[in-house]
């Protein structure tokens, strides 16, 4: 028996297709889910704009809307948008102006001023040369007191050989974050349980951080 490819094959190839076929039905993320933690029990009108940034298939965006947030969920794959409309509660929050679905490129994204930035997974996928442009503009989105979750992909990451994607440091991670309280960060350095062709190792920083109140 053939064991079934495991959903990181889809992701190293970027068959976002396969890659939200196989990741259907899971959970939200769990940074995403700390960070609406952090913001605790806000009254829903006072509650701002979240940005979804490589929002896929809208794992997280459903979960954000039932909270009460209004998003701004922005990817590059229109197979991946068109799943997200599709989602229970999007088609209703779209109508109500609750949901804005956006087809972009992180080289040439605008993101909107808002008081959360959750980008899950996607920033690796960002190439080298817009790396840096993209990261002053999510930082510059996020208002004081706001916060950032998502991930980002290590050094010893298998896929860092990979010319089109973004690899970090664990100091230039930390270094993203000068102006913010960190929250949450994990650093996962691991081998997968994966045997030959699919085995990858991981090397992931989970990152969950608010951003200080008087910085920019
Ligand atoms: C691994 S998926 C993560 C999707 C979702 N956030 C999740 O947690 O399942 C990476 C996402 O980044 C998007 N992406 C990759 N490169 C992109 C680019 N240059 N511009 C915009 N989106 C991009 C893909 O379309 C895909 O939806």
């Amino acid at each position: 028996m053939g064991q079934t490819p495991p959903v990181h094959e889809a992701a190293e190839r970027r068959d976002w297709p396969a890659y939200f076929d196989r990741i259907e039905g899971k959970p939200a993320r769990e940074t995403m889910l700390r960070a609406l933690d952090g913001f605790g029990d806000v009254d829903p009108s006072d509650r701002g704009l979240a940005v979804d940034l490589g929002c896929g298939s809208g794992i997280d965006i459903g979960v954000m809307l039932e909270r009460g947030w209004r998003v701004w969920g922005g990817d590059g794959s229109e197979d991946g948008l068109s799943r997200a409309r599709a989602r229970a509660g999007c088609a209703d929050a779209i109508g109500e102006g609750r949901l804005e679905l956006v087809r972009m490129d992180f080289g040439s994204v605008e993101i909107p001023r808002a008081r959360w930035v959750n980008a899950s997974f996607s920033l690796p996928f960002c190439p080298p040369a817009d790396w840096e442009g993209l990261w002053a503009k999510i930082d510059g989105a996020i208002k004081p007191g706001g916060r950032f979750s998502g991930q980002f992909f290590g050094d010893r990451d298998d896929w860092a050989i990979l010319e089109d994607r973004t690899h970090l440091t664990r100091s230039e991670t930390l270094g993203l974050f000068d102006q913010y309280i960190l929250e949450f960060f994990q650093e996962e350095d691991r081998a997968s349980a994966h045997q030959g062709e699919a085995h990858k190792h991981w090397h992931v920083f989970h990152v969950v951080a608010r951003k200080r109140e008087g910085s920019r």
